[in-house]
């Protein structure tokens, strides 16, 4: 049995309008909130307790999750007093958190295998395991060295010059820490994991692995159309069913018969599409009214 913490507390600016009144983890995504996608694959690995560590519009995510699905991991909530950061967030979770517990960033849908970092990090007596995995332009991301052991060598967050370093692997967000991380970290203050603490662990029981399948940081507008198309088209494994065209139309969707609906479309509950209407490319969240003859390309 295992215990994640997830760090959902950041504004999602980048999403924005769409998080200006819904948090990112609520978001739906397809046809669930995103954040659903997550749990599903933390209890996939083992994990029965999921604590959110949120910030912004708790109560938002709350009435959307609730204390989450009878058979999945239960969810507890946690509010900082204001944002603290990746590295406060969790510190501000100490009381509750076990001996070893999982840490991860929130915006993030995958499938890797977790199983395996946590048996790494055993096998490594490890303090911090981290996730890896490679992309081609690691510049957005942290960037990480590592020896032939899985020893990290170096921990660069959004490097400016990320040419220069010998790697394509970036921290996917995805961490085994022990519990004695904890007290590097300062309390009631802003403290990053990223920029503060993971540089500070460096040759003191820091390791990463690099994990095969799919990974996808949601947090832009272009990244969460895709990672919606990558889950219709099968790219990516969760329980959503990989769809023709990846088209999906909800049941309480009125469609006019000469709109065009696709390829890559997802139609949300309740909306209403006239007559001879295109929509491609893009998502239409919940009540969304498309005029006739109207193109919706490439939108959320
Ligand atoms: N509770 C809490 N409090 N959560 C926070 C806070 C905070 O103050 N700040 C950020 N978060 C959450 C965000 O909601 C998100 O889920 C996660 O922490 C990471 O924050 P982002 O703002 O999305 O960071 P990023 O995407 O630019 O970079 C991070 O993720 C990359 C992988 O996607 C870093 O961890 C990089 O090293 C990593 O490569
Ligand atoms: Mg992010």
């Amino acid at each position: 049995m295992m215990q994640a913490l997830v760090l959902v507390g950041g504004e999602g600016t980048r999403l924005r309008p769409l998080t200006k009144t819904i948090p990112k983890p609520a978001v739906t995504l397809v046809d669930r909130p995103f954040l659903s996608y997550m749990i599903e694959w933390l209890s996939g690995h083992g994990v029965d307790e999921v604590i959110l560590a949120c910030g912004f519009m708790p109560d938002r995510l709350r009435e959307v999750l609730g204390d989450g699905e009878p058979n999945g991991p239960r969810l507890r909530y946690l509010t900082e007093p204001e944002p603290l950061g990746t590295a406060g967030a969790i510190k501000f979770a100490e009381q509750y958190l076990d001996q070893r517990f999982l840490a991860l960033n929130g915006d993030v849908l995958t499938d890797l295998d977790l199983s395996a970092l946590i048996r790494m990090h055993e096998a490594k007596s490890s303090k911090a395991t981290l996730g890896l995995f490679p992309v081609d332009d690691p510049s957005a991301y942290g960037l990480v060295t590592t020896d032939e052991d899985g020893r990290i060598l170096e921990f660069l967050e959004k490097p400016e010059h990320p040419e220069l370093v010998d790697s394509d692997e970036i921290n996917a967000g995805i961490y085994v820490l022990e519990h004695s991380v904890l007290d590097l970290i300062p309390a009631d203050r802003t403290v990053s994991i990223e920029r503060d603490i993971f540089p500070l662990l460096v040759g003191r029981g820091l390791h990463g692995m690099r994990l095969e399948g799919y990974w996808m940081d949601i947090g832009t507008p272009e990244r969460y159309l895709q990672a919606g198309w990558d889950i219709l088209e099968g790219r990516v494994s969760t329980q959503v069913n990989p769809r023709d065209g990846a088209v999906l139309i909800d049941a309480t969707a009125e469609v006019d018969a000469s709109a065009e609906i696709g390829p890559r479309a997802v139609v949300g509950p309740a909306c209403h599409v006239s007559a001879g209407a295109v929509i491609r490319d893009s998502v239409l969240h919940a009540g969304c009214e498309v005029g006739r003859g109207a193109q919706v390309l490439g939108s959320i």
